[in-house]
């Protein structure tokens, strides 16, 4: 199942599902502010109504980064509720990407439904994703805490990152396949990468935790968002679109040179020459054949599994990285339970010694 369509609650925890209350309450409160054109397609694109305005849906989707933040500033010793200006700051950028990023990818499913571009036009998705990202910034300003100041610091530090990181993504498509390597990628992935550093990092921050703790649990977003994205990669070529709840085989349909495909050409071996000759014929409409060609050559290459390996390696990474901090155990472990949630959702698990 992907990441988007189980509605799993990430605990039972009072204190945390109370917090979490607070954001998906905040977020209907930010988004009721807007102008109504905008605030009818964000509440289409958060999928609490249907495109003509009736709502549909109570609840607030699975809200993974907002948890992360809580998570992060319960475990540095705080009430999660002082994380909550963060989690809603995060969960609007995340929401803004996305309505942004699937006008870039030109994909028209997002969520399993049509992407909010395709029902209200690129214009109004366009707006809707600014006023979003306008609104996160309100949202931490009102704080007026140097603990509010320092959030808002990580997040517009990320928010450059993400922009950063999708110009990357974006040339991954040009880029040729002799000459892309594991940098460009690793670049690219920012557009992930950099939200949820700064989800476990601001709210490491609104609990009041030293900078080294920060930076450890910045580290662990990091590679929580490079296992996240590579798992990402190989379910875009593999995924079963009825469960992602996104396009099939959107990327190689863009020719974007993601992770299994980098992978596979630097294989070596002859299923890698083949694929570098397919991927470099660059027809402008694929047809599924000619997709399904280049995923077995992918997959027949190894660049499949060792996508998978290393997605599960960062993975490990990240958790290491908690294990490493001074972070107290309870609280550790339950940021643990939340990774190898998320990703157990993409079907990795960790790799034994990565
Ligand atoms: C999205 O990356 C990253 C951002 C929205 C910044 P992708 O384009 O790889 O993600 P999906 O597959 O559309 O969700
Ligand atoms: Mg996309
Ligand atoms: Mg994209």
């Amino acid at each position: 199942m992907s990441l988007t369509q189980q509605n799993h609650r990430a605990s039972t925890d009072p204190g945390l599902d109370g917090a979490r209350a607070l954001v998906a309450a905040g977020l209907r409160d930010a988004v009721d502010g807007l102008h109504p054109d905008l605030g009818q397609l964000a509440s289409y694109h958060f999928g609490w109504s249907a495109a003509n305005g009736t709502p549909v849906s109570d609840e607030s989707g699975k809200l993974l980064r907002a948890t992360l933040t809580l998570l992060s500033t319960s475990a540095v010793g705080a009430e999660p509720t002082a994380g909550v200006p963060g989690a809603v700051a995060v969960e609007m950028i995340h929401n803004f990407s996305l309505l942004h990023d699937d006008i870039m990818d030109g994909d028209a499913l997002r969520r399993g439904r049509p992407a909010a571009w395709v029902v209200f036009g690129a214009g109004m998705a366009t707006l809707a994703g600014d006023a979003l990202i306008a609104t996160a910034f309100d949202i931490l300003r009102s704080t007026e805490s140097s603990r509010g100041r320092r959030s808002a610091d990580l997040l517009l530090a990320a928010l450059h990152q993400m922009i950063d990181g999708q110009a990357a993504d974006l040339s991954l498509e040009r880029v040729s396949a002799s000459e892309v390597n594991a940098d460009h990628y690793l670049r690219a992935c920012g557009k992930t990468t950099a939200l949820l550093e700064a989800a476990a990092a601001i709210g490491a921050v609104l609990g009041g935790a030293q900078s080294a703790t920060v930076d450890a649990l910045r580290q662990a977003g990091r590679h929580l968002g490079l296992s996240w994205q590579m798992a990402n990669d190989v379910e875009d070529i593999w995924g079963d679109p009825a469960a992602t709840g996104k396009p099939a085989r959107s990327d190689l349909v863009r020719s974007k040179k993601t992770i299994p495909v980098i992978l596979a050409l630097r294989a070596g071996n002859a299923a890698a020459i083949d694929l570098a000759r397919l991927v470099s014929e660059q027809v402008r409409q694929p047809t599924a054949d000619h997709l399904q060609a280049q995923a077995d050559l992918i997959e027949r290459a190894g660049g499949r599994r060792q996508a998978e390996e290393l997605s599960a390696r960062h993975l490990a990474l990240a958790i290491g990285k908690l294990a490493e901090s001074d972070v107290p155990e309870a609280g550790r472990q339950r940021m643990d339970e939340l990774f190898r949630l998320i990703l157990g959702r993409h079907g990795v698990s960790m790799v034994a010694g990565g």
